[in-house]
């Protein structure tokens, strides 16, 4: 074929797909129905079971540095996390006064305070200026009774930064675990629940993520095996991780 031919087969195609619906240039984008190039991915068993711990930064860790960095300014004073302080450490730096631990269960060397949220009337009211809750609050099953203490041991304009799964696998099972895994918020439910203890005007929702962060987050694929254009596109519709900030 002449190229000058080629050339408007090319262009005249070009225009023809431009002026196709919507819905049949996606389809025509798409790969055909049986013949989807899964790759590594084509398996009934994650490349990691271990969130991908084996190959580098887990996914969801990745976004929950992005969240804590960009609130790194609310960590100061006296801060409580839960389980250890390495965000604590790593974010607050020489902001933090002092530096709590709170451990559900006795026999954490770093707890300075042990205890179940929902029960947490052994912990004084209005005593942190900060309380970093990563990756705890889906494994509460009464999430409003911590949520209550939480916000109860907060300072006045105290600040809470939690963070959550959206897409994630399971974890945690209660009896085999100390504790289970009972809950997946999305941003639109973490925003009304917070509003239910935080004045609606200081809650604000943060979501990350998009299909492939997902689908790679799902396989046990490490934070390393993306690009950061890959990682850092943000797709409401698909959740990783879902980040709240509220101030009492
Ligand atoms: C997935 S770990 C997250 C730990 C740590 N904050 C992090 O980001 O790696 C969940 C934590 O929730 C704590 N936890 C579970 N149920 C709890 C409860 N009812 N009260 C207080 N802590 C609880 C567990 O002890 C554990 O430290």
């Amino acid at each position: 074929m002449s190229k000058f031919y080629k050339n408007l087969f090319y262009k005249s195609n070009k225009i023809i797909r431009s002026l196709l619906p919507k819905f049949i240039k996606q389809k025509l984008q798409s790969p055909p129905i049986g013949q989807i190039d899964f790759g590594d991915l084509r398996r009934l068993k994650p490349i990691d079971p271990h969130f991908g711990f084996s190959r580098g930064q887990v996914i969801d860790r990745y976004y929950i540095e992005i969240f804590l960095n960009k609130h790194a300014s609310d960590i100061k004073g006296r801060v409580l996390e839960i389980g250890d302080n390495k965000y604590t450490k790593l974010f607050g730096g020489n902001r933090v006064v002092c530096s709590d631990v709170l451990n559900y269960t006795s026999g954490n060397p770093i707890s300075t305070i042990v205890g179940d949220l929902t029960k947490a009337d052994h912990i004084e009211s209005n005593i942190f200026d900060c309380i970093i809750l990563t990756q705890t609050l889906q494994m509460i099953y009464d999430y409003r009774l911590a949520l209550k203490h939480l916000y109860r041991i907060l300072k006045p304009g105290g600040i809470l930064l939690s963070t959550s799964h959206g897409t994630s696998k399971l974890d945690r099972i209660l009896g085999v675990d100390a504790w289970g895994e009972y809950w997946r918020f999305t941003g639109q439910s973490s925003k009304l629940l917070f509003e239910e203890f935080f004045k609606p005007g200081n809650v604000q929702t943060t979501s990350y993520g998009n299909v492939l962060s997902a689908i790679s987050y799902l396989h046990g694929l490490a934070s390393q095996d993306l690009t950061h254009d890959e990682l850092d596109f943000n797709d409401p519709k698909f959740e990783v991780l879902v980040g709240v900030r509220a101030i009492k």
